[in-house]
């Protein structure tokens, strides 16, 4: 008989609350997008509540990361107010034994990118299931592309052995806009040899504004994982 507890969300939150939890009164916190980081962003406005975490800054890295600090009373700042970010938290649809990621599930991953590379230590935090031994197994690389540099960006991506997928809006007929109002991608590659050299090839391409990509960046993984039922943690 189902117990009605999602497990996937167990795993979330258990990997949000111990990435929270290492945030430092004072520190400028880059808030990630997407479903595990909400669940960061919530937690952090628990602990400021409670007094246990003081004079913190949030840089969100979408307009769902900006509704959601407010929500929870997290103060926001933007890049022209800081000049440094101490941390940031961010979710990913796949991590390579090397923390390389893919992002952009959430098509954020263009000002991820900006904020997450910016912090002193970036840490990602994800369920077990987006493990990978190498990017681009189950999901593909979302790029984000100026909306007049649709078609000879999608011909580019196709010469490079792509299959790109025009990301359409679900509750919305046609494309998902960006925050930036652009358009996305998602190109499934057949394999991903050099992340690394896919990444900057694909930025190359002009029109591109920015690809899900992360080589390098990633400090910390923290895995929320089920063992015998009970929600655990890991890092990587
Ligand atoms: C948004 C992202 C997200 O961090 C990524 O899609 C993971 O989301 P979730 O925590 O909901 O699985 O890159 O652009």
């Amino acid at each position: 008989m189902s117990t009605g507890v999602d497990p996937v969300k167990l795993m979330k939150q258990q990997v949000a609350k111990a990435a929270a939890a290492r945030v430092q009164s004072g520190s400028v916190v880059g808030l990630g997008t997407g479903s595990t980081t909400a669940f960061v962003i919530q937690f952090l406005g628990d602990r400021l509540q409670s007094g246990e975490l003081k004079d913190i800054k949030g840089v969100p890295t979408s307009f769902q990361a900006a509704v959601l600090a407010k929500q929870y009373g997290i103060p926001l700042a933007t890049l022209d107010d800081v000049d440094h970010i101490d941390i940031a938290i961010d979710g990913a649809d796949e991590v390579d034994p090397n923390k390389n990621l893919i992002k952009g599930g959430g098509a954020a991953h263009t000002r991820e990118k900006v904020v997450d590379g910016l912090a002193t230590e970036f840490i990602v935090v994800v369920d077990s299931s987006k493990l990978v031994d190498r990017l681009g197994s189950t999901f593909a690389v979302p790029i984000e592309v100026l909306p007049m540099a649709l078609a000879p960006v999608t011909r580019a991506v196709e010469k490079l052995g792509g299959q790109p997928e025009l990301r359409m809006g679900v509750k919305k007929d046609g494309p998902v806009i960006t925050d930036q109002g652009n358009m996305v991608l998602d190109v499934k590659f057949a394999e991903i040899p050099d992340p690394a050299g896919l990444e900057q090839t694909l930025n190359n391409i002009p029109g591109v504004v920015e690809n899900g990509i992360f080589v390098g960046l990633a400090n910390l993984v923290l895995i929320g994982e089920l063992k015998d039922g009970q929600p655990s943690v890991r890092e990587m």
